[in-house]
This record gives C-alpha cells, structure tokens and sequence, in this order.
C-alpha cells in the first residue's frame, strides 16, 4: 500500500471539494477526529458557504457540547449547537435491539440536519464517514456487523446531495491527516456515531444515560492521569457500559440491588481488530472505586471486559 500523505491529499481533497460543493453545504460535526477533519476539509474549500451543525442528541459526553463549540470556533469553521436531546429521548423510548437503536438514532440525525439545512438553505450534507463504517456496515460481499450510524440510518428519500472526503481513509490517516490540518482532537479517542446510546445495553432512557455517561467521564478521567503519571499507557479507546442486569450488593449494613458497570479498553490501530488493554490493578480498582461510591444509589458492581475484538467487537452494541 501506498505511505499516506496528508499534505498531497489535502490538496487534492480541497481541489475536489470545490468543485463537488457547488452550492451551500452543512456538515455533520460531531466534535470526533472524523467530523472534525471533514469540516476543516470542506471549509478550507467553500469557507463562508459551510455551516457546521453540531446536534446534542443527549448522548454525548461530559462538556462534550461546550468542548466541540468552542474547537470549531478556533478553528474558523462556522457552525451551529442544534439541543435535540428530547427528540432523540423519545425516538429511543422502549427500543431494546442494537440495531433498530441505530436506524432510529441515524433517521433522527439526517432529520434534524435536512431542518438545518433548509433553514439554511444547503444543498450538500457533508459527511465524515471512513472506510472502517461502510465496510462494516455490510459493503460488498461482507456481512453486516453493525450499522453505523452515518450509513444505515440514512433514509431513502433524502434530498441532499452526500459528500464523503474521507471515506476511503482508515483511522490512523485520518489521525494523521489531522494532526497536519492542525486539528486539536487529532490524538482524542474514537467516539461512536449513536453516542452513549450504544453504551446503555437495553432501553437508553435518560436516567440509564446519565449513569453511564458519569462512568464514562470517570473511566476516562482516571486513564488520563495514569497514563500522566506514566502508570501506564493511554488505550486507544477506553469507556464504560452499563449492563442490563442488576445485581445484589450492600451498602453499609442495608442490601441493594444496583446496575452493573462494565469498563472496556482497546489498543487498536485502526479499529478492524483491537486487543483489550491490560490496564494496571490499581487504576481499575480506583475506578470501580470511584464509579461505586460517585454512582452511589445506582451502581454496585463493576466489572472489566478482557474481549478482544474479534470475537467481540469495541462497543458493547
Ligand atoms: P466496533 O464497536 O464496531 O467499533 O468495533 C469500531 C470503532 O467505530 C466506532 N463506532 C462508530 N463510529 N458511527 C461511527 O462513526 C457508528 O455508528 C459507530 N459505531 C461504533 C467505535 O467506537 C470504534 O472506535
């Protein structure tokens, strides 16, 4: 295979771009290295013609809103914070199977940009899909594993024109492409299309979503300091799931029956395979630790996901 270059492919990219946006263009920035790198793309090519949408479904991160508004304003992309949490809240009420959630959350995505767009008056949808999502979302002769967000949700009659600049890359050019564009997430870890909805197994209502996205922020928070502290090496990907069984605990002298936590990371290179990262004792303890006292009246047991992928896949769902 041919070395990657980020500075010839940007031009060549940028070039292409101005010539495919013809008309005014919105992108689906979701704050992650793939949207980002798509935006910077399509801005150095059609500046004040693009407005970037970032939607908060209610299934992001901690300050993730906050976090991603102000990155695209440094660097120069015109967008938008669109609150649609509610709307995905109820899209998701009593869906239990992975992949209806997907389709859902997907249909709810294209719904909210198509309003954007008109309002905008956009006739292309740019997307940040990369070679990883198609292929496993069931391209050519290959099975469907999982449909991501940014390719099966899209519904059939959508009457914008989809722009796809990096769908031929894999994770670790996007990266690199992105540390060329100057993009700060370049190094931040993958984070799925669906969100926290993937990490609530079952009915991702509001209050399942809090506990995981709490779990997440300490999972993440904790890895972060020890690989600081050069306890250990950060993993490519790291998160916590909520599990869709309860189980007894005691609290104090009083017996409960809480939710159960599983944390999972990966070493990966570009997401097709992945091996579960051996993370130091003493940072998964502190973690359960802190998810158990911190998620106190929801959480009473966590556990940590050993699976490589195959046979399992990074995300639980
Ligand atoms: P899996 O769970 O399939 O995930 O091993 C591989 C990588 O892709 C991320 N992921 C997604 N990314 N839309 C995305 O853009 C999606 O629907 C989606 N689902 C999973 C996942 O976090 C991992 O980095």
């Amino acid at each position: 295979m041919a070395f990657f270059n980020p500075e010839k492919f940007t031009t060549e990219s940028v070039e292409k771009l101005k010539t495919e946006l013809s008309d005014k263009a919105i992108i689906a920035a979701s704050g992650g290295v793939d949207s980002t790198v798509a935006a910077v793309l399509a801005a150095k090519a059609v500046k004040d013609s693009l407005l970037a949408i970032y939607v908060d479904t209610g299934y992001m991160r901690v300050g993730e809103s906050e976090y991603v508004s102000s990155m695209l304003s440094e660097l120069g992309v015109q967008h938008k914070v669109v609150d649609a949490s509610e709307q995905f809240y109820a899209g998701l009420k009593g869906v239990i199977d992975p992949e209806e959630k997907r389709k859902i959350i997907g249909e709810l995505f294209i719904r909210v940009f198509e309003k954007e767009a008109e309002e905008y008056g956009g006739k292309f949808l740019v997307q940040g899909t990369i070679a990883p999502d198609w292929i496993e979302s069931g391209g050519g002769l290959r099975d469907t594993i999982k449909s991501h967000h940014n390719v099966g949700g899209l519904p059939e009659d959508m009457d914008m024109v989809l722009c796809e600049p990096i769908r031929e890359l894999y994770k670790d050019e996007v990266r690199s492409l992105a540390e060329y564009l100057e993009v700060s997430v370049s190094q931040r870890q993958p984070f799925p299309g669906p969100g926290l909805a993937v990490r609530v197994m079952g009915e991702a209502t509001p209050e399942r979503t809090e506990v995981v996205r709490q779990a997440c922020h300490i999972a993440e928070e904790e890895m972060e300091l020890a690989s600081k502290e050069g306890i250990m090496e950060l993993p490519w990907q790291y998160f916590a799931v909520v599990l869709p069984v309860k189980t007894v605990g005691v609290q104090g002298d009083v017996r409960a029956y809480g939710n159960t936590i599983a944390v999972r990371a990966v070493h990966s290179f570009d997401a097709m395979t992945a091996k579960a990262a051996e993370i130091p004792y003493s940072v998964l303890k502190k973690i359960s630790e802190r998810i158990t006292r911190e998620l106190k009246s929801e959480v009473n047991r966590v556990v940590y996901d050993i699976t490589d992928k195959p046979p399992g896949t990074i995300e639980w769902e």
